[in-house]
């Protein structure tokens, strides 16, 4: 870990009493941790817009009867121009299936990737949880 530098800044009255209160409902104990990680999220933004290496989850839900879907969802994890890291499938219910696909690579393409499996037929619910390698963030 890098050494602590100590900054001091100005800030409007009201701004500091939101900053203060979103600490505390973040449940952070103190402001300096609550602003190094709202930076971390920013840089962590800025990457996926790059083109930076960046990890992508993507969780999705669907209704594995759906003719196709299953194979369809394999195929398109092959073709992704971002590496499938892992994926995982849980039965959810006598029809309806659970995947978590984690890739890395690109931004852009994850979304590509994230957008065009959210798009099946068959798919009811996807989400992308858009991380970092952490290699740029400390
Ligand atoms: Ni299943």
């Amino acid at each position: 870990m890098s050494e602590l530098a100590r900054v001091s800044l100005s800030i409007e009255e009201p701004l500091l009493k939101s900053l203060e209160k979103l600490t505390r409902a973040s449940g952070y104990e103190n402001r300096s941790e609550f602003i190094r990680d709202m930076i971390r999220d920013r840089l962590t933004l800025e990457e996926w817009k790059s083109g930076a290496d960046v990890i992508g989850t993507v969780t999705l839900i669907y209704n594995h009867h759906h003719r196709g879907l299953t194979e369809k969802l394999v195929e398109l994890q092959h073709d992704s121009l971002a590496h499938v890291l892992v994926s995982t499938h849980v039965h959810i219910s006598h029809e309806i299936c659970a995947e978590m696909i984690m890739v890395r690579g690109n931004g852009e393409k994850i979304r590509q990737f994230a957008g065009t499996v959210k798009r099946q037929k068959g798919v009811l619910h996807a989400e992308l949880s858009m991380s970092t390698t952490g290699e740029n963030i400390s």
